[in-house]
């Protein structure tokens, strides 16, 4: 992110690829051939080492965008993480790659703050079966079903010290939210639905998150006028509802194929914001 100067952003807020999630085995391999090596002695020979260096490089590659996400960040800015756990069964054994924890001490070592996560609680009707997708006949038996995965996270980290403002400051009082949205917003667990992705095939694989996600975070870490970073930009969500909500917002993404469905998705919001915005000034 070297067109963005440090300290030049208020909040981060973003989904990355989750590792070890078979949907974005392939994006792995590309962003880092290394993995694609590491797959190929994976087939051949599948040790529990070589399925642990797939783990730590997946990771390792999104650490960097972790490391520039602090150097941008304002002192006091915070960043907003959506993540999945993974379960994945590799030649015959079944287990947890726990994609949370990893971020979390990766972003520790880096310099940020950890603070308390939300989790976000998705309905689900498949529970585990050794592994598969369903309890079958024998789902009342102890002791080989596993634990459903029905939530994800959403990792909150702050650089430096709490944001101080002048008093009255007009933005932020502006972009105050009200009482019955702080008592659920900052309540541990959103109950949501995903969004659905019934759209086209390149949205589907972008897997976007429900707009009601980034409308919360966006209105729970910033204030009205400020700069809202997506690292993982996808179809655009981040930086409509940022635009929705007078942020401005700058997104980064890999997938140029994606660039129609971002502009879809955001131009119009960026016109009607611009009269809001104008409207606001000549009051
Ligand atoms: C989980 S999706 C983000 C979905 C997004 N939150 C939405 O609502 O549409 C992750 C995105 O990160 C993109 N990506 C992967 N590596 C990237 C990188 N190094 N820089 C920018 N984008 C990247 C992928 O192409 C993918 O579209």
């Amino acid at each position: 992110m070297s067109e963005l100067e440090a300290g030049s952003v208020q909040l981060m807020v973003t989904s990355p690829p989750y590792p070890m999630i078979a949907m974005w085995d392939e994006l792995f391999c590309k962003a880092d051939p290394k993995i694609a090596e590491l797959f190929q002695k994976l087939n051949a020979k599948g040790e529990d080492q070589t399925v642990r260096a797939i783990y730590n490089v997946m990771h390792n590659y999104l650490s960097e965008v972790w490391a520039e996400t602090f150097r941008v960040l304002i002192d006091g800015g915070i960043a907003c993480i959506n993540i999945g756990d993974a379960t994945r069964t590799i030649n015959g054994k079944f287990q947890l790659y726990p994609n949370h924890s990893r971020i979390t001490e990766v972003c520790e070592k880096i310099g940020f703050t950890t603070l308390p996560y939300i989790l976000w609680k998705k309905p689900t009707n498949k529970p585990m079966y050794k592994g598969k997708g369903a309890f079958l006949g024998s789902g009342f038996l102890p002791p080989n079903a596993y634990v459903t995965i029905d939530c994800e996270f959403i990792l909150l980290f702050r650089k430096g010290k709490l944001r101080k403002f002048p008093p009255k400051d007009a933005l932020r009082y502006e972009s105050v939210f009200k009482k019955i949205e702080r008592d659920e917003w900052f309540s541990q667990i959103w109950s949501l639905k995903g969004t659905r992705q019934t759209v086209t095939d390149l949205e589907r694989r972008t897997a976007a998150y429900p707009e009601e996600i980034a409308h919360r975070l966006i209105r729970m870490f910033s204030v009205k006028g400020e700069l809202v970073l997506d690292p993982f930009l996808g179809s655009g969500t981040t930086t409509k509802i940022a635009i929705q909500n007078e942020r401005n917002s700058i997104g980064y993404e890999t997938d140029l194929n994606l660039l129609p469905v971002i502009t879809k998705k955001t131009e119009n919001h960026a016109k009607e914001a611009i009269v809001k915005i104008k409207k606001r000034e000549k009051n």
